[in-house]
């Protein structure tokens, strides 16, 4: 028989899906940018700047939410990897993703209001959310207000390396985002996950 639980709180989901909404723009926006190409752009230049400040801003302001509510809540427990075997469960998921599931295996581990994420879960989402997506936010905003930037580092313009660390925690929050919507489709059903991030509610 199947179980009902309530897992995402309102905020939480009001919080993914603007966050999924902003960096999706700031990736077409930013791509856009990079690749300039005046025979061919995905979003004219000047709109695509104007577009990508001002979503970037959005994004920072979401995400001093994000680490404030998820603080207050309690919800940040979730992001820490529980020992012990944190390696061996971590191994068993990939395996999961990579073979079992192919197979018609059941998931090696069953979700609860205590434990929501399974162990890669909360390896990946910990890196991602408190490393990767800060790292981009502050050397975006030290793009927009270089003068903040350092003058020069290790040698060089001080903003060329933080060019280079904002092109690549970005490209890193992009990956990542494909392998998440793809590793999302992994539920009971093809869809039941992201019923859940809609919803709130987890089926199993
Ligand atoms: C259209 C794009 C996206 C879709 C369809 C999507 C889908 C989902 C789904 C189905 C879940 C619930 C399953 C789970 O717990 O893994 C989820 C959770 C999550 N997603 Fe996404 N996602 C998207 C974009 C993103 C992006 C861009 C980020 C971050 C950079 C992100 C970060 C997260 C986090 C941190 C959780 C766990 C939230 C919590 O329960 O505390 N997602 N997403």
């Amino acid at each position: 028989m199947s179980e009902r639980i309530y897992l995402l709180p309102l905020w939480l989901r009001l919080w993914h899906w603007t966050n999924a909404t902003l960096i999706i723009t700031l990736a077409v926006t930013g791509m856009s940018l990079h690749f300039s190409n005046p025979a061919f752009h995905l979003v004219e230049f000047s709109l695509a700047v104007r577009i990508h400040n001002i979503a970037g801003v959005a994004l920072a302001s979401l995400y001093g939410f994000f680490v404030i509510a998820n603080a207050v809540s309690g919800n940040w427990w979730q992001y820490v990897p529980k020992p012990p075997g944190i390696l061996e469960r971590c191994w068993k998921q990939t395996r999961y993703y990579c073979w079992g599931v192919f197979k018609g295996e059941r998931e090696p581990y069953k979700v609860t209001l205590e434990t929501n994420f399974n162990a890669l879960q909360a390896v990946v989402y910990w890196f991602v959310m408190y490393l990767v997506l800060p790292l981009t936010v502050v050397t975006g905003l030290l793009f927009l207000y270089p003068q903040f930037a350092p003058d020069d580092m290790f040698g060089v313009d001080g903003l060329l390396p933080v060019a280079l660390l904002h092109y690549l925690s970005a490209a890193v929050i992009i990956m990542f985002a494909i392998a998440h919507i793809y590793l999302g489709t992994m539920g009971t059903k093809v869809g039941s996950l992201f019923k859940t991030m809609i919803t709130g509610w987890h089926e199993h």
